[in-house]
């Protein structure tokens, strides 16, 4: 069987006085296009196993493949460039709205798209932003989108993506959502999306996988992860996150 992406027994130490084993035996692939969300209780290693596979963070054993090709066998510019990660905590580079927009493509060495990143900045509620504002000046909601128009101007095979709905309000967050799954369906974009809003993996996800015990625990089709996870942890997660009552299952 052929994946666009796959990782296998990724194994991560980290510096800790409680543990130095953060997670160990991480195995996932995407066989086509599609997006994932990962789950999981706060602490568990999502963001760094997010991190890991954009390359961004270092890793102790195990093997990633992009394609039929190891990472080893990839500069690491290719890989960021087939591979994008959008963070939690958006940093803007300096300048503009429009400095932000082209400074990415200049990196990369593409084309800026103008067009879509005008269409782009509609779909996600900024057109009514002045392209000559001061990145740094833009609320925590607008940097959250910003950095994800960016991301997409780069048009990676795979997006890796970190809380990115955290800070915005119900009308952006379905913005985001259907701009992504649309994104994903018509541009064959494979997305790894980090979440801790049930509502959000149940509704635009084909698959959950779940972080718990320092691995990746259940790799399931999202219907039957949420109908009845195969692990206690699995279990106690769900049930946890309905008793707090925020997160409509
Ligand atoms: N390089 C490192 N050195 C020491 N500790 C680290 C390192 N990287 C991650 N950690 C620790 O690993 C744990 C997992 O962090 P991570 O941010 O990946 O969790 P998470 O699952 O994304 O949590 P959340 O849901 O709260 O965002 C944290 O306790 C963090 O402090
Ligand atoms: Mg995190």
């Amino acid at each position: 069987m052929s994946y666009i992406f796959q990782f296998d027994r990724l194994h991560k130490v980290i510096e800790d006085t409680e543990r130095s084993v953060l997670f160990t035996n991480v195995c996932g692939c995407m066989d086509e296009p599609m997006i994932i969300t990962v789950l999981g209780a706060s602490g568990q290693g999502k963001s760094t196993l997010l991190r890991v596979l954009a390359r961004l963070d270092s890793f102790d054993e195990g093997d990633m493949m992009l394609g039929n090709k190891s990472y080893k066998d990839w500069s690491v510019r290719e890989w960021r460039m087939k591979v994008g990660y959008v963070s939690q905590f958006p940093v803007m580079l300096p300048g503009s709205v429009e400095d932000n927009l082209k400074t990415v493509s200049s990196l990369h060495r593409i084309p800026f798209d103008h067009a879509l990143a005008k269409k782009l900045m509609e779909s996600l509620r900024l057109d009514h932003l002045d392209w000559n504002k001061k990145a740094a000046d833009l609320s925590g909601g607008e940097k959250q989108r910003l950095s994800l128009i960016r991301s997409m101007l780069i048009r990676s095979e795979i997006l890796l993506l970190d809380e990115i709905t955290a800070s915005l309000d119900q009308h952006s967050k379905h913005a985001v959502e259907q701009v992504l799954e649309e994104w994903s369906r018509r541009e064959g974009v494979g997305m790894i999306w980090v979440t801790h809003d049930l509502q959000q993996a149940r509704h635009h996800s084909k698959r959950v996988w779940f972080m718990a015990e320092g691995t990746l625990l259940e790799d399931r089709d999202t219907q039957a992860f949420f109908d009845k996870p195969d692990t206690n942890a699995g279990m106690q997660y769900l049930q946890g996150l309905k008793a707090e009552g925020e997160h409509h299952v």
